[in-house]
């Protein structure tokens, strides 16, 4: 179905299309067609991605996108939505668009349909949101929850806190916290502000063997027994995890235990109960929202065709600068406080899934995958590495995303925002001759814009959906399996050895 990219007609096309298109300067491509930046746009439901000051050309997409079709693209994607089991190494479906199906159309894995599971289960978590809401689900002393801890790592931490961070607007609920790392001074630092009669854990992990989660877990129970005693903690623990029996032996209860399914990933997690800490927080409904956004992104990705294809084509546009154009790295840069944990989000999910330099059948690959994902906020990383951007060596592909509506009431800083975003892009792509080069902006450095309409539940459900799309096209056309992590265990096992010997 696939093999080495390489070896295909239209890798060589890319190639000798590099070659004759070197040099070429993206200022020469707007002057040269009026209706560039209409042409590269492409908009769906509140969501707009301009690719025009990237270094394509109508004849760079279609030999791109030749490349996908002889990947098998559409064939995988196809076998991704249906649930056969692409990730083989693990033997796992990979379904976390089952997640947000829109309808109940069965899926199934091993014959067995799962959108009943899935749907008992989103009964069960909305009905704990709202007695956890509306003050029904009660702490060991009668007092309502006012204080979520999510304790999780990586796709269990990643996904909730950026949501939390770009939902801020939309929280009517308990106030989220978020634990993720193993040393002390974060969980101490969240508990020191706490009342352990008001606080409820959600111990997130899916394999409920992750160290650090549990360590910290341990330390949150230590403290809530100390206050409150033993019997609490039924009321102040739940757990999310595919592990039931490693949750009972935590001490908590399966009735307090929200499922998800090996067919989940974890950095694909958020959309699972592994979501609840926000739905907490942001009530069902806007939980819902969020979901409703992802399957309009899925539906797009699977029906709309390749040319039209947003995470097909931001997919594509990745491939051209990693492998035919040497770009090593991609930066993200959210023009949104909201969206300030976004480079950390997609560096766990495009360097965790694309990291990889062995193919499906397990053959040394000759040719590069996942870029390094970095980022930070505009405008505060204007004042940081963005002038590496302008002046550096390297021509770094970068994603600006910017956020058309004012939600804070605040017109002026939000025009100076949009401002430098718009600013920023110009500068890359125009540069400016200065009378000396040290002044001087080279210019002709590639970006891609990101609209969203507001920073709402739906339009964050898309943006979200569309970069796991866009990783899972990737990793299709390098023929990688972008669904397992074996690379981190070692270090894990490691760590586990070095504290046995230790005793
Ligand atoms: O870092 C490896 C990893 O397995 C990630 O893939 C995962 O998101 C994270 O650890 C946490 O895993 P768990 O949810 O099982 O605790």
């Amino acid at each position: 179905m696939s093999g080495n990219p390489t070896q295909t007609e239209a890798w060589k096309a890319l190639q000798a299309h590099q070659t004759q298109t070197r040099g070429q300067k993206l200022a020469d491509l707007f002057a040269a067609d009026p209706q560039r930046a209409e042409r590269f746009t492409r908009t769906l439901d509140g969501l707009t991605v301009d690719f025009s000051k990237n270094h394509i050309t109508e004849e760079t997409v279609r030999l791109l996108l030749d490349l996908a079709v002889a990947q098998g693209g559409e064939d995988w994607r196809e076998r991704m939505f249906r649930g056969d089991k692409i990730n083989a190494t693990e033997d796992r479906a990979v379904l976390h668009t089952a997640l947000r199906a829109p309808t109940d159309a069965p899926i199934t894995v091993d014959g067995h349909d799962i959108i009943p599971d899935i749907r008992a289960v989103e009964a069960r978590l909305a009905a704990f949101v709202e007695d956890v809401r509306e003050g029904r689900w009660r702490g060991a002393t009668g007092q309502p929850i006012l204080h979520i801890v999510n304790i999780g790592i990586g796709g269990s931490d990643l996904g909730p806190r950026l949501v939390m961070g770009a939902l801020r607007a939309y929280a009517s609920g308990p106030q989220v916290h978020f634990v993720a790392n193993v040393d002390p001074a974060d969980i101490l630092g969240v508990l020191a502000g706490l009342d352990p009669a008001t606080t409820l854990f959600v111990v997130a992990s899916k394999t409920f063997s992750t160290q650090e989660t549990l360590l910290n877990a341990r330390t949150a129970r230590q403290w809530l027994v100390a206050a409150l005693g033993e019997d609490a903690v039924a009321r102040h623990f739940v757990a999310v995890s595919v592990n039931r029996e490693a949750v009972e032996k935590f001490g908590i209860a399966a009735a307090s235990m929200f499922p998800l399914w090996d067919w989940v990933g974890g950095r694909y997690s958020l959309w699972s109960s592994v979501g609840l800490s926000c739905a907490l927080a942001l009530g069902w409904n806007h939980f819902k929202a969020l979901l409703a956004g992802a399957a309009v992104m899925d539906e797009h990705f699977r029906t709309a065709p390749m040319a039209q294809n947003i995470p097909v084509l931001m997919a594509l546009v990745g491939v051209w600068y990693r492998n035919f154009r040497g770009a090593a790295s991609l930066a993200i840069l959210p023009y949104s406080e909201g969206l300030r944990e976004l480079p950390r989000f997609l560096q766990q999910l495009d360097m965790e899934s694309n990291g990889k330099s062995v193919d499906r059948d397990g053959l040394a690959l000759d040719y590069a995958t996942a870029p390094v994902i970095f980022g930070e906020c505009g405008t505060v990383g204007q004042h940081s590495f963005h002038q590496w951007l302008h002046q550096g060596t390297d021509a770094i592909p970068a994603d600006f995303i910017g956020v058309r509506q004012d939600d804070w009431g605040q017109p002026e800083h939000h025009r100076v925002l949009l401002a430098n975003l718009t600013a920023q892009t110009e500068a890359l792509m125009n540069g400016r001759q200065e009378s000396d080069l040290c002044r001087t902006n080279p210019g002709n450095k590639p970006s891609t814009t990101l609209w969203l309409d507001r920073l709402d539940p739906h339009r964050l459900g898309m943006l979200l959906a569309l970069y796991e799309h866009k990783v899972a096209v990737q990793g299709f056309v390098w023929n990688i399996n972008s669904f397992d992590q074996w690379g981190v265990q070692l270090g894990k096992k490691l760590a586990e050895e070095a504290l046995a010997a230790k005793g």
